[in-house]
C-alpha cells in the first residue's frame, strides 16, 4: 500500500527487513534496507525508481493496486544499479512504451543490465518535465556514486529525490528521519558514507555547492535507501560537507589479526599506551578476522590514524589483513596517519609489507613499525605500551 510523503507524492517502495549483505557480501546491512520508489500523482503521473529484482513482481502487483499502470506518464531512473532498477523489466512488460528518463550513462547501464531498447529519454542537468502545476528538474550527479547517477527536484513541493546520496541501509516501519532512533540513523548514515562515498568526496563537495548555487528551496530529501529527510533536511547535507572534507574525530583505530595471540597482545598494549597519552583519545580495537569489515572501515573513517598488525606467515600477512588493506586502499582515504606492528618467529616481513601497503593507500606512515619476536615477553609488552604513547603523539 502506498504511503503518503507530501501532497501528491507517495512512497511505493519495499522494506527489506531480512537483508544482511548488499553488493554481494561487500556491505553488511545489520539493520536491513529499503528500496524507495516514489509515485507522483500530479496531473501527469511519474514513477521515480523501482526496487531490487527479487521484489519486482511484488512491486508491480502493489503498484497496479494503486494506479492503472497505463496512467504512468514518466518513469525516472535516477540510478541504474539493480537495487533501484531491478523491477523495470517486470514493469516494462506491461507498459513497454512508457518513456524512461535517465542520464546518457543511465541508458548505457540499463541496456547493459537488461538488454532492452526501452523508450529512453536521456537528460542533462537543467532539463525538466512538466507534471502540470509542478515540474521535475533533473540534476546529473556523476560518481554519487556511479557515473550514471542523477537527482531530480520537484518544484512546488520542494523535494529533492537524491537516490543513493544521503541514504542509509536502514529498514524501519517509519518513513521519516524524525521518527526513528537517532543513534541508529546516524550510525547507518556515517557507515554508508565511509564505505560507499569516501572515494567520491571531491564530487560530493562540488555537487553540494552546485545544488546550493541553484538556490532552490529544500523542504525534503527523498533518498532511495532508508528514511526521508523531512525534519531539517539540510542536517544531512551539512554532515556530507563535513564528511567530504577529510573528516576526523579524536580517534585512533587498531586493527589486527593473530595466530597465537602474540599480535593480539601487542594490539592491547599499544591501545593502553595510546590511552596513557591522552584520556580523551578514543581507541577502537578490531580483530579483522572476526569483526565486520564495514564497521572497521567506518572506524577508520572516523579516525585520525590507525595501527595495523599481523604476524608474519609465509613471508607475508594474514589474509584478513591483506583483504582489509585492499578495501582501504580502494577507498582512497586522505589526511590519515598509520603505523604497523606484528609478531614473528622466523623471517618477520609482515610489518614492512603493511608499511608499504599503507603508503600505497595514501596514509602517512609515522614509524618504521613495532616487531616482536615470538610471543611478547614482559619487555616486549612494555615496548608495546611505549609504542602506543609514541603513536598517539605522532598521530
Ligand atoms: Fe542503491 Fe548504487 O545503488
Amino acid at each position: 500500500m502506498k504511503k503518503p510523503v507530501k501532497n501528491n507524492v507517495y512512497w511505493v517502495g519495499k522494506t527489506d527487513w531480512e537483508l544482511k549483505n548488499f553488493h554481494g557480501k561487500e556491505y553488511s546491512t545489520h539493520r536491513g534496507s529499503t528500496y524507495n520508489s516514489y509515485l507522483l500523482l500530479e496531473e501527469k503521473v511519474a514513477l521515480i525508481d523501482t526496487v531490487w529484482s527479487p521484489y519486482a513482481k511484488e512491486f508491480v502487483q502493489n503498484l497496479a493496486g494503486e494506479i492503472d499502470l497505463k496512467k504512468i506518464d514518466f518513469i525516472i531512473a535516477n540510478h541504474a544499479e539493480p537495487d533501484h532498477s531491478g523491477a523495470l523489466p517486470e514493469l516494462m512488460k506491461l507498459i513497454p512504451d512508457t518513456p524512461i528518463y535517465c542520464t546518457v550513462n543511465g541508458v548505457k547501464s540499463l541496456k547493459g543490465h537488461y538488454h532492452q531498447d526501452w523508450n529512453f529519454h536521456p537528460i542533462k542537468t537543467g532539463d525538466k518535465i512538466s507534471l502540470g502545476n509542478k515540474d521535475l528538474i533533473f540534476v546529473e550527479a556523476p560518481m554519487l556514486h556511479w557515473p550514471d547517477s542523477m537527482f531530480c527536484y520537484l518544484t512546488g513541493d520542494n523535494i529533492l529525490f537524491s537516490n543513493d546520496a544521503f541514504g542509509q541501509h536502514y529498514a524501519t516501519e517509519f518513513l521519516f528521519n524524525d521518527l526513528v532512533d537517532q543513534a541508529e540513523l546516524w550510525g547507518e548514515c556515517i557507515k554508508y558514507y565511509a564505505n560507499i562515498l569516501t572515494p567520491f568526496s571531491t564530487q560530493v563537495t562540488k555537487k553540494i555547492q552546485e545544488f546550493v548555487g541553484l538556490q532552490l528551496p529544500l523542504e525534503m530529501i527523498c533518498t532511495s535507501h532508508g528514511v526521508i529527510w523531512r525534519d531539517h533536511p539540510l542536517q544531512i547535507v551539512e554532515k556530507y560537507q563535513q564528511w567530504a572534507s577529510n573528516y576526523q574525530e579524536n580517534q585512533i583505530t587498531i586493527i589486527y589479526d593473530t595466530m597465537w595471540d602474540g599480535t593480539r597482545t601487542l594490539a592491547k598494549q599499544i591501545a593502553g599506551g595510546i590511552q596513557l597519552a591522552g584520556p580523551l583519545i578514543t581507541v577502537k580495537i578490531h580483530n579483522s578476522a572476526k569483526f565486520d569489515k564495514n564497521d572497521i572501515i567506518t572506524d577508520v573513517f572516523r579516525s585520525k590514524g590507525m595501527a595495523i598488525g599481523s604476524p608474519t606467515i609465509n613471508h607475508g600477512v594474514l589474509h584478513s589483513i591483506a583483504g582489509l588493506m585492499e578495501e582501504i586502499r580502494g577507498l582512497g582515504f586522505k589526511n590519515k596517519k598509520a603505523a604497523a606492528f606484528g609478531c614473528y618467529g622466523w623471517s618477520g616481513e609482515a610489518v614492512g609489507m603493511i608499511n608499504r601497503g599503507l603508503t600505497e593507500a595514501g596514509f602517512e606512515v609515522v614509524d618504521d613499525g613495532l616487531k616482536a619476536l615470538w610471543n611478547p615477553d614482559e619487555t616486549a609488552q612494555h615496548d608495546g605500551v611505549v609504542y602506543g604513547r609514541k603513536l598517539a603523539g605522532r598521530i
